[in-house]
């Protein structure tokens, strides 16, 4: 069986993050599901925020400006004192990825540019162009691979294998051979991304279906914040690719169709650098008033950016508008709609990206450390995934270290995996039943239609009702190919189950917050209401069943105010 000392889960930026910074004398080891050059890190475009200074407008920003705005930002769900924490961290993380050869753009006489991004008070989003993940990325692997991490490419995590409150490993389907394998673990990491494509309109890769979530569930542990579903204001019409909020930060203007910068009339000051929950919600407001273009989109203007600049700061986007829509950015407005595009909720962690069970870390936006709140600002994604991959990473080792190690586990994982051979051999044993690719489009569906930027109780009791349904429907699914080597059928129906989890953990928790906070807006209750909804929400899985309570917002010196942008 192969045993690990630290096994890291995701091969994406918070993955390798905690891959490099956990100790070269232990056995450690990354699991992916993809390669990880394919891993969604890679899409990343705009940026990532470090209060560095570096533009001449924002020679007054530190750290802790960075701090407020992010909190600000998060509609005051954010602890206070992880946010701080990693905003101050954030410039030292920036300069440790220049030093291993991050190829950041840079101003004239060298230092790293610095761009605006919405819901800064500065600019502060450190950028290469607009390819930004896809070079941190490609560094953090080079660095792995120097670091001699060991890498097991293509294999899907389907289980975390958890005895008496403490991790033991994890089960893997290995895609090329179509096995099913326990692995060893001293001290296990989830770094396995987001959820996107539980929605069906999304920015995300095809890849997140968002099992890491659902599988910790299943193993015990809380998850918190999962209402609170980021909405990107500009992905392209009408395939939902990124299209980066540094177009507008080098000063794209949004359109309607009569020609206006509608922005005007919802965020008069920061205009079309609101944070993300206000942009989306006023560019949909827009689309539902009529003022949109063929009542699905508006238009993202950056011509008069000039074409010197569009190749030189957004080369990507220009790309992706000519070979997907047929446009060229520098002569042609961008039909833009918005799209799922983060979560900021995830696996209940504190600030040492620990869990409730011993030995296991998440980190990156499968993990809710609680910096993002209800909204989370454009640039801090990356920064979540550098900042707290390493952290993880850090206490991970130190618990390895400390730890009597996990005694004799080989039974119970052989046991595991032995349980999930048998429950994939089941669906196989059967010719005829459930398809699952028609469950998987009708939950996209639901979640789009019934989950998504504007809610209310009447649409979201509806939508877990068919949520419900749906879970029925999936103990008839079966598999249509026999063949378990590359079934990307097996993977769908493998990660169904935690979609299924995860649409529920949302909507019950988005049914149940009564208010309106950040990227969560309920129709019927338009406020914020501090009084009784400034808490955390973490659902437990308890008999089969989600289990709703509540805990403290950590507030230290922001008092929660009025966001007005
Ligand atoms: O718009 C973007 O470039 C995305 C950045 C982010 O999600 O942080």
């Amino acid at each position: 069986m192969i045993s690990e000392d630290v096994i890291i889960v995701g091969g994406g930026l918070a993955g390798l993050a905690a891959a490099l910074s956990s100790d070269p004398h232990l056995k450690v080891a990354v699991i992916s599901k993809v390669h990880p050059l394919r891993s969604h890190s890679v899409a990343a475009q705009g940026g990532i925020n470090a209060a560095l200074g570096n533009n001449p407008d924002g020679k007054d920003d530190n750290w802790e400006k960075h701090a407020f705005d992010t909190i600000k930002g998060s509609d005051y769900l954010a602890d206070q004192d992880t946010a701080e924490l990693m905003c101050e961290k954030a410039i030292s993380a920036i300069y440790e990825l220049e030093h291993l050869g991050v190829p950041f753009s840079r101003f004239p006489g060298g230092v790293i540019a610095q761009r605006p991004f919405g819901g800064a008070g500065f600019p502060r989003t450190c950028y290469a162009a607009d390819r930004t993940g896809l070079v941190i990325l490609h560094t953090l692997f080079e660095q792995s691979l120097r670091k001699n991490v060991r890498f097991y490419n293509e294999w899907l995590v389907t289980k975390l294998v958890v005895k008496d409150g403490k991790c033991l490993g994890v089960v893997v389907y290995d895609l090329a051979t179509g096995q099913i394998m326990p692995v060893r673990a001293k001290t296990v990491i989830f770094a396995t991304g987001g959820y996107g494509r539980v929605y069906l309109r999304t920015t995300n890769a095809f890849v997140n279906h968002g099992s890491g979530i659902g599988i910790a569930y299943r193993a015990g542990v809380p998850l918190k914040d999962m209402e609170f579903v980021q909405f990107h204001p500009t992905s392209l019409f009408p395939k939902n690719i990124l299209i980066t909020e540094g177009a507008r930060g080098e000063g794209g203007y949004l359109m309607n169709n009569k020609g206006k910068r509608f922005l005007a009339d919802y965020a008069p000051s920061a205009m079309e650098l609101a944070p993300r929950d206000i942009v989306a919600r006023a560019i949909q407001t827009e689309i539902d008033k009529g003022n949109g273009f063929e009542n699905q989109y508006v238009r993202l203007d950056l011509r008069h950016l000039g074409e010197e600049k569009i190749k030189k700061r957004l080369p990507g986007i220009r790309e992706i508008c000519i070979d997907f829509a047929g446009l060229d950015p520098i002569e042609t407005p961008i039909p833009i709609q918005p799209a799922q595009h983060y979560s900021m909720g995830g696996i209940d962690v504190d600030k040492a990206c620990v869990s409730i069970v011993e030995g296991f870390f998440a980190a990156g936006e499968c993990a809710c450390v609680s910096i993002h709140g209800a909204n989370r600002l454009g640039g801090n994604s990356l920064l979540d995934t550098v900042v707290f991959g390493k952290i993880a990473g850090e206490e991970a080792s130190k618990f390895v270290k400390g730890s009597e190690g996990v005694g004799k586990s080989e039974e119970i994982l052989l046991d595991c995996a032995l349980e999930v051979q048998r429950r994939i051999e089941g669906w196989g044993k059967k010719d005829s039943g459930q398809k699952l690719h028609l469950l998987l489009n009708e939950l996209k569906v639901i979640m789009s239609e019934k989950v998504g930027i504007f809610r209310d109780k009447k649409d979201l009791a509806d939508a877990l009702e068919r949520i419900h349904a749906l879970k029925e429907d999936y103990t008839r699914v079966y598999l249509s190919g026999k063949c378990l080597r590359y079934s990307q059928e097996l993977v769908n129906i493998l990660e169904f189950d935690s979609m299924l989890d995860l649409a529920e953990v949302i909507t019950l928790g988005a049914l149940n917050r009564e208010e309106t906070r950040g990227s969560h807006y309920r129709l019927d209750f338009k406020k914020r209401n501090d009084k009784d909804w400034l808490k955390h929400t973490q659902v437990t899985l308890k008999d089969g069943k989600p289990q709703v309570d509540y805990k403290e917002v950590m507030i230290e010196k922001y008092k929660p105010a009025e966001r007005k942008y």
